[in-house]
């Protein structure tokens, strides 16, 4: 019996050599072998010390090859082209309508849950504002699993997307997707969120040229800019925050790597309170925390 897809280990190595003599790292390539063809890195190292042996892919090498092609002339991201991206302990659905999640926005999951302990507080209410493909929001749900959750976007084709994803790895958990402006959908929980978690679209404006053009040209706006000073949903989170927090819930806001002094001081501004920022996995001041009580 010929299986489709089957190839011996040499013919695989010799597809690698050749696919990365035409451009690209190796990092990328196997990426693109373990996410696409299903091959992960441990099979590849025994790949190498076993190259009779048949190794049965996901897509034929033919298929690979396209998808390798479209990333180095393009730059369409391996993440679009496959429909997968891990992210933290899951794996997302993504297409164009949705930013591919970052990993540096896995932190603030580990932040959320460094300053709310979920079994102390029983029962609480967050919010995933923008939520793309859902990427915090399931973490949330993981993390928080007797809590209420909730997740806006204003682009309906990344709701649908989110839902998707939700119902796929969350399905126990109670989350209300809205469609529409930041807080705008969620009035009806005004003062009750314990935990509102954002990260919005910070790049300046002026920075569109200086993006690296895998980014431009594949990432949707919507996602990237945030008006002139980059500042301008960040803003606009912050002001809603004062509203929609139950007394002395915390946000959490991820910002560019420049921004950390101004969005404290919005914050300090509006009197919240427990300002602090927080840094990324390389170090860099990327979040902004801070508590707000109604007077
Ligand atoms: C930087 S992406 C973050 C996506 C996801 N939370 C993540 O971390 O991967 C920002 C998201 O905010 C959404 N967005 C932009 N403007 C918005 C607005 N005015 N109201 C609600 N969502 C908005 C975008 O559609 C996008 O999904």
């Amino acid at each position: 019996m010929i299986l489709e897809n089957s190839f011996s280990g040499k013919e695989i190595l010799t597809w690698r050599n050749f696919q990365l003599a035409k451009g690209g790292n190796s990092v990328d390539l196997d990426w693109l072998l373990d996410l696409g063809g299903g091959l992960s890195w441990s099979d590849l190292q025994i790949l190498k010390i076993s190259q009779e042996r048949n190794y049965q892919l996901n897509l034929s090498l033919q298929e690979l090859s396209v998808i390798w092609m479209r990333f180095l002339d393009q730059k369409i991201p391996l993440q679009y082209q496959v429909g997968r991206c891990p992210w933290r302990d899951f794996e997302l659905e993504v297409n164009p309508s949705v930013l591919i999640p970052r990993q540096e926005t896995e932190v603030m999951i580990d932040l959320a849950l460094s300053k709310v302990n979920p079994c102390e507080k029983g029962i609480g209410r967050w919010v995933d504002l923008g939520t793309g493909s859902g990427a915090l929001a399931i973490a949330l749900a993981r993390s928080f699993p007797k809590w209420i959750g909730h997740a806006v976007d204003c682009s309906e084709n990344a709701l649908t997307l989110a839902t998707k994803n939700i119902e796929k790895l969350v399905s126990d958990s109670e989350i209300y997707m809205h469609l529409g402006n930041w807080w705008e959908p969620l009035t009806t929980w005004f003062g009750t969120f314990d935990l509102a978690i954002a990260n919005p679209p910070y790049i300046p404006k002026s920075n569109f040229e200086k993006l690296d053009s895998a980014v431009r040209e594949h990432e949707p706006h919507l996602a990237l800019f945030g008006g002139d000073d980059g500042l301008d949903c960040c803003r606009e989170i912050i002001k809603g925050s004062m509203n929609g927090l139950s007394p002395g819930g915390l946000l959490i806001i991820e910002h560019n790597c420049d921004q950390s002094e101004r969005v404290l001081s919005i914050l300090k501004k509006n009197d919240f309170y427990e300002i602090e920022f927080a840094n990324d996995l390389e170090g860099i001041r990327r979040f902004a925390l801070g508590r707000y009580t109604k007077k």
